[in-house]
């Protein structure tokens, strides 16, 4: 039978938890997530268990990184499911504090990334996102003190913006992001994938199946702007309502016009219904 891990719902019982952690000298590896975890959160535990001899999962539905349109109210919340596969892969503990007690009365202090915050691709569509996302990482990065926090690059920009963060702030921690999981169709796993209707879900695929014909074709020496403007056309086509389709410097973020302009990343995201999808390959 696998042990429930600690779970800890305030500063104390977290602190006290991480200290006995530290007395026997382990290291500590943190996966932050806002529950309703998938095979996607799951492999990243298990690599979070890999590097270090204790894992610590949060679990924390961020009300500052959702606009006030947004689905925070209807974000899938599964708390009991995601503690039994956390028991399964034998997490020690799980970090699941409170909007009041992450956010008391009177907080007053925000953390504003710029520099890959500011690329034009979600932060164009959720202005308030990354603000939010680096604040509430940055908390649990303090809270929490991992040697390593293992994200996932299914969230491509916001694995650049934590990283970068860390950095900045002098955080003495690696920041590690894993390739991203996927269905046997290749449509990308996410939380949100379970408001799709079953016709939605059935053309959501054509979004990873785009990015790999974008990137064969860009590798292949064509230009770029033509297979990226073929590209949205097809996802147009297929019925997604398309907020970008981008090539990108895989670093940086700044727009990539050629294969000399250094590593690029592809990086999509386009509606399909209600429902919105992001994705992103390597070229
Ligand atoms: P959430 O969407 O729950 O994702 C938690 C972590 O799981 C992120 O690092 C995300 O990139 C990763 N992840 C999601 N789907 C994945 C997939 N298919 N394959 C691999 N990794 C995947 O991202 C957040 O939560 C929040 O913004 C958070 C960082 C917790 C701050 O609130």
């Amino acid at each position: 039978m696998p042990t429930r891990p600690t779970i800890a719902r305030n500063l104390s019982t977290l602190r006290t938890a991480i200290a006995a952690f530290r007395k026997k000298r382990e290291s500590v590896a943190l996966v932050p997530t806002m529950g309703a975890l998938h095979r996607g959160h799951l492999a990243l535990v298990k690599e979070a268990r890999r590097r270090a001899d204790r894992v610590v999962v949060s679990i924390f539905v961020n009300p500052t990184q959702f606009a006030p349109t947004e689905d925070f109210g209807s974000y899938p919340r599964t708390f009991d499911t995601d503690i039994a596969a956390l028991s399964e892969a034998e997490v020690e503990l799980v970090w699941a504090p409170t909007a009041e007690v992450m956010y008391p009365e009177g907080f007053a202090t925000r953390i504003e990334p710029a520099g890959a915050a500011k690329a034009g691709l979600e932060d164009k569509f959720r202005p308030h996102f990354f603000g939010g996302v680096a604040t509430v990482v940055a908390k649990l990065f303090t809270q929490v003190t991992p040697d390593v926090a293992v994200f996932g690059q299914k969230d491509y920009q916001q694995l650049r913006v934590v990283t970068q963060m860390a950095k900045d702030l002098d955080l003495p921690l690696k920041v590690v992001g894993l390739p991203t999981v996927r269905e046997r169709d290749g449509l990308a796993l996410s939380s949100r994938n379970a408001y799709l209707s079953e016709a939605d879900r059935a053309v959501a695929p054509m979004l990873a199946r785009v990015l790999n014909a974008c990137a064969g074709r860009i590798n292949r020496r064509e230009p770029i702007e033509m297979v990226l403007e073929e590209g949205l056309a097809e996802l147009k086509h297929a019925g997604f309502a398309v907020d970008y389709l981008e090539a990108r410097h895989a670093l940086t973020l700044a727009p990539a016009g050629s294969l000399k302009d250094g590593p690029i990343r592809l990086l999509v995201a386009a509606k399909l219904g209600k429902t919105r999808l992001i994705d992103n390959l390597a070229v």
